[in-house]
Formats: C-alpha cells, structure tokens, sequence
C-alpha cells in the first residue's frame, strides 16, 4: 500500500511547510497550521486527453487590441453595475455570503437569464431541486446545462462536450480533483481546484462564477490566496430578517469597488432595486423623533437612507452605545463633540443608532444627519418628513463640505425633499433649485435651525 503524505498549511496564508509549527513564518499568525493529506504533485493539465502546448506571446501595449466582446452583459442591471460592466471573458469571479443569503438563487438566475451557454456546476444540490429553484425563478433559458458533479476531472470532461460559454460552481468548497487526497473544502483542495479552474478560464476565455462559503467571522473559508487568486471578489450580504439584500465589490480588477447592488428577495427570487432610496426610507404616518434622512452616494448612485436614533437615561453606570450599520468608533467620536462643542450632557444617556434597512454606509457625509438624529430623540422633537442632511462633521466641531453635492441635492430635490442642509464650505453653483438649501458651519447652527 502507498504510504500516505501529508503536508502542514497555513490556512492564513497556504504556505506549506514538513512539519507543525504554531506560528507561520510567512505571515506571523498563530495556531493558524494544519495538517492535510496530499500526493506526490504530478504533472497535470486540466485539458488531460488533449493537452495542448501553448505559448503566449509578448504583444507591444499598443499592439493589443480591445474586444468588444470582451465584456458579457449578465441582462442583471445590479450585477453588471457591481462588476463594472459585465462578465469579463476568462475570468475568474468569486461569490461569498452567509449561507441562506441567496447567493445559489442568484446565480441560477443569472444562468437563467444570460443570453449565452452556461454550465451550472451544483455539488449542493441535485438537479431536481435546481429544477424546483428554477420553477420558482420563473424564467426561461434553454441554454442553461445544470450538471451535480464535485470531481474537476469530471467536470472539465463535461466541459469538453458542452463547450459552455460561461461557467458557474456551486460551491468552490465541495470541489476535489483526483491529483490530491484531501478532503474537499480543505486548504490544499481549494487552492488546488482553484488553479485548475482559473487555468481553464484563462485558456478559453471561458467566465468562471464561483460561491464561496464564509466562516462565521464573515471571511471566505478556505486560505486568504484564494482571494489573490481570483479577479473579482463579491461579497452578498443582507440581514437575514430583512428581505434586502447588498452585493458589494471587496476587489474588482475589472472596475470600481465603490459600487453597490441591491435586490430584494421574494417569492419568485431576487428583484433588482432600482430605486434604493424609496425602500430604504420607512414609510410613517405621523413625525417621530431620533430620525434624519442622510443623503449619501454609495460610488456613483444617490441614496436617502434613513438614520434612526434613541437617547434614553442610562441606567447603568456606564452608558450604553451601540450602532447597527454605522461605525461604533465615529459615533463616540461624534457623542464627544456633541458634549464638548455644544455642551450636551450626553455622558449620562445611553444612545442607540441604527441605520434603516440593515444597509452599512461609509460615505461620511452621513454625519451631519447621526448627529440631527441623535439631538431629535434627544429633544423629543420631530424634524419634518422632508428635511435631509448631507455633510460630515469635524473634530472641532465644525460642518465639512463632501464631495458631489450637486448631485446630492438633485436627488433630494427629486425625491421631493423640501430643504437640504449641507456644510457652508461647500460651492453650490446657482443653479436655481426647487429645494430649498440650507448651509451650516457649526453643530451649533444646526441645533439651532432645527429645535430652537
Ligand atoms: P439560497 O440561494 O439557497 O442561499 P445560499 O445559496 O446563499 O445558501 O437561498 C435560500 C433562501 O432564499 C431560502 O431561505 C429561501 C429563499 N428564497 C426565496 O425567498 N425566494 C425564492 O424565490 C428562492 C429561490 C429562495
Ligand atoms: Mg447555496
């Protein structure tokens, strides 16, 4: 019997090492080492029966010319917008999310939808149940293979036959390749089948989707290079509660990853959201107190999000603060200016803040409404329905102008917003406009615009 070998990685950061150590050498992470059975490496090719030998060529920058073609609409406005344009022809697209968020319903309707030939590799699922998702999706592509498969061998044997025009797996973790005894879902399989499935993008240009599962830190399982080693890293996220859901770019070598999607989850899948800021406003009849509307740009796209405060007495000794969707840090920090700035004794109330929708902002222009939000509940008083906030605020506690307010103000003013307060150091051009715009310096000023 061959004997059997094992090898030591670093799940951090894959590097291999003959023995166990309890600190990487390469990247200084403790306990981060474990052991996995391998195989003598081989030589190997995805393409086994006929392995082509294929040099490239070094082209002069000028000499390369650009495809039209080289980008694949997905006909998913949202995805599109996240990937920076479309699907780039050979590669290599991670999708990570917690499980149950969605991300198989999404890809299955993005191979339901793509108007080319798509190979949807399940090792989750059978084909029946993909059959009874896709019955629930309502759309139709005849063009779409669905194969439940988990041995790359095989599936690249399939890929030969079908010749599909983009490739989606469901997951990265349940894949192996035989050149390796390791349990799928394991560090050296991971990277392995990785390889293997960025090689075969690569060599034909093919598109290849991947899911990832997370760990419960919210990392994608498996070692870190499995991010250096794909092109596009997507990140689905929502609260489990809510129906939206937010698909952000965390590395796009083909775009921004300043921009955002969003969709709603229903009965018949996920709806794209093109309008966010009509859902991320809760609907009120009357004014309550401890909310502002933030008018914030999540890369190129306005959105009114609604920030939701409450100041109560503290009964502990220590108060307590707590914010969902925002940055614990900043709001401290913010409390802080609030105390010394403008003299509100804050030191003895609990605040809690919340941003509606479970959505994660990290335009700073929100600020100027955190702190609208948390003197409203403070106060007890209501600000108006159609008031909005844009600006950040400083350590000194002075108003800070952002940067494209413009079409900040064209958004509110759409959404029918009657006045917008924004810092006095930002230049409004003249531009006649329907909302009234209110321009502050100091905490100060707001305070005394909105409650005195
Ligand atoms: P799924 O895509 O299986 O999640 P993941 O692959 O990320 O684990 O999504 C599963 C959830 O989505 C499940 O709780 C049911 C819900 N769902 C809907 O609400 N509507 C639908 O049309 C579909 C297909 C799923
Ligand atoms: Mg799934």
């Amino acid at each position: 019997m061959a004997k059997v070998k094992t090898s030591f990685f670093c799940q951090n950061c894959g590097t291999q090492y003959a023995k166990w150590l309890g600190q990487c050498k390469a990247c200084n992470e403790w306990n981060t080492i474990v052991e996995e059975v391998i195989q003598k490496e081989e030589k190997r090719n995805w393409k086994q029966a006929s392995a082509v030998k294929k040099t490239n060529k070094a082209l002069k920058i000028n000499d390369i010319v650009l495809d039209e073609e080289d980008r694949i609409s997905t006909r998913n406005k949202e995805l599109d917008r996240v990937l920076g344009g479309g699907l780039v022809k050979g590669s290599m697209t991670l999708l990570g999310g917690e499980p149950g968020i969605g991300k198989s319903t999404l890809l299955l309707q993005i191979a339901l939808v793509i108007p080319k030939k798509v190979l949807y590799v399940s090792g989750e699922e059978s084909q029946s149940q993909i059959k009874m998702r896709a019955e629930r999706l309502q759309t139709k592509n005849t063009n779409c293979l669905i194969l439940t498969e988990t041995n790359t061998q095989h599936i690249f044997k399939v890929i030969e036959e079908v010749q599909p025009e983009v490739l989606v797996i469901d997951s990265i973790q349940t894949l192996h390749t035989e050149y390796i005894e390791a349990s799928p879902g394991s560090i050296s399989q991971i990277r392995e089948t990785t390889a293997e499935l960025i090689k075969f993008a690569k060599e034909t240009a093919t598109p290849v989707l991947l899911i990832g599962h997370i760990t419960k830190d919210g990392n994608i399982a498996g070692p870190k290079i499995l991010e250096h080693m794909v092109d596009v890293v997507l990140q689905f996220e929502g609260d489990r509660n809510h129906t939206y859901r937010i698909l952000r770019a965390n590395k796009n070598r083909f775009g921004s990853t300043a921009e955002l999607g969003i969709y709603e989850m229903q009965n018949i899948g996920l709806r794209e959201v093109e309008n966010p800021s009509e859902i991320l406003i809760s609907q009120k009849e009357d004014d309550l107190s401890g909310t502002a509307i933030a008018a914030t740009l999540e890369g190129m796209r306005p959105l009114m999000i609604e920030v939701q405060a409450l100041v109560s007495t503290a009964v502990y000794g220590t108060p307590q603060r707590s914010a969902t969707g925002y940055d614990l840090k900043r709001l401290n920090m913010l409390l802080a200016v609030l105390e010394k700035r403008a003299g509100f004794r804050l030191g003895a109330k609990d605040v809690f803040l919340n941003i509606a929708g479970g959505i994660k902002v990290d335009d700073p222009a929100i600020d100027l409404a955190v702190i609208s939000a948390i003197l409203s509940s403070n106060e007890d008083e209501a600000i108006p329905q159609d008031f909005c906030f844009a600006a950040e605020i400083g350590l000194a506690g002075e108003i800070r102008a952002i940067n494209r307010i413009e079409q900040r103000i064209l958004e509110a003013e759409k959404l029918g917003f009657n006045k917008i307060f924004v810092s006095k150091f930002n230049k409004i051009s003249s531009k006649p406009y329907a909302i009234r715009i209110v321009q502050v310096a100091k905490v100060e000023d707001i305070y005394a615009n909105l409650f005195a």
